[in-house]
């Protein structure tokens, strides 16, 4: 084991109950009161601080603002996001949240459930911005599969309705996935949303949890988190798991997705042709071989894909 790793004061969770199950199925989430110790909530919150703080992954475009389009991208910002914060800090790989979160998954989803990404949010104290309504599936980049997906949300200090918690729209998992566009549709902003009018906002439940609990929901579950407005920033840790996805029958287009310009696509795609797509391609096996080996086959088809379609045939 490397120096500086985690020591893992493992707490595993008890399995779900019949009844917590069927509450996912049926609402879209759930909410837990622990997923780790306080010791390992601690240390992860100093392992993020910090790696905001240094703006770890920006040349990449690993980290930016999720609401900033290109005209306020010179403001502080307002919600920032690090996708992949265990490639910036690799203590992160062995932790209670990783292990307690895959059995929660696998609880969840079934047992062929595996690790799809992770990323961190932070919402700056006073001026942390509102996460827009949105499913998460609406952010997957190929259209062409069927996704069953969930993220395990877990905040490093409590979240409050006045810091920012996660609100959900009950029984929304079982709809459809509706059409998403940029906020205040400029294709320059990270973030997606979907039509406020779409669906009944009185029906949110917000979750307010202690730190180092957690919630999980659906990828196709509404949700949002309200800004922050209290005086100290909310740092949220985010495991997502999907199953294998399935090839759909019928074709869809996420035109949201097709149109977007964001500065951090320009700066990875920079990044990229600087040589890090070698580092990328190096991380993602290391990664996949470690939680996912069945993963692999799935980029590659895409990666496939995508470079058949960029050919034109
Ligand atoms: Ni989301």
């Amino acid at each position: 084991m490397y120096s500086g790793a985690i020591q893992r004061a493992f707490e595993i969770l008890p399995a779900l109950t019949e009844e917590q199950k069927a509450d996912f199925q049926q609402e879209g989430f759930l909410r837990l009161p622990s997923i780790c110790t306080p010791d390992e909530v601690a240390r992860l919150l100093q392992i993020l601080e910090r790696l905001f703080a240094e703006r770890a992954g920006f040349e990449e475009g690993a980290q930016y603002d999720l609401v900033a389009g290109r005209q306020s991208a010179d403001a502080p910002a307002k919600l920032p996001q690090l996708l992949y914060p265990v490639n910036y800090a690799p203590e992160l790989r062995d932790t209670a949240f990783r292990e307690n979160a895959l059995r929660l998954a696998r609880q969840l989803l079934g047992a062929d459930a595996r690790p799809a990404f992770e990323h961190a949010v932070l919402k700056p104290a006073h001026h942390g911005a509102e996460t827009p309504w949105h499913q998460d599936e609406a952010h997957r980049f190929d259209p062409a599969y069927d996704y069953e997906q969930l993220s395990i949300w877990m905040p490093l200090q409590e979240a409050t309705p006045e810091n920012g918690c996660m609100r959900y729209i009950p029984g929304t998992n079982r709809g459809e996935l509706l059409p998403h566009r940029s906020p205040h549709n400029d294709p320059t902003v990270y973030a997606l949303e979907t039509d406020p009018n779409a669906f009944d906002v009185r029906q949110a439940v917000a979750c307010p949890l202690p730190a180092g609990g957690c919630t999980i929901h659906h990828g196709r579950t509404i949700h949002s988190a309200g800004p922050n407005q209290t005086n100290r920033p909310r740092y949220a840790y985010i495991l997502a798991f999907e199953r294998p996805p399935r090839a759909r029958a019928t074709p869809r287009r996420f035109a949201w997705n097709e149109e977007k310009q964001t500065d951090a696509q320009a700066r990875r795609r920079a990044w990229r042709r600087r040589g890090g797509v070698l580092v990328e391609i190096a991380r993602r096996v290391r990664h996949r071989l470690r939680t996912n080996p069945l993963g692999l086959y799935y980029d590659v088809r895409w990666a496939l894909r995508a470079a058949w379609r960029k050919l034109g045939l």
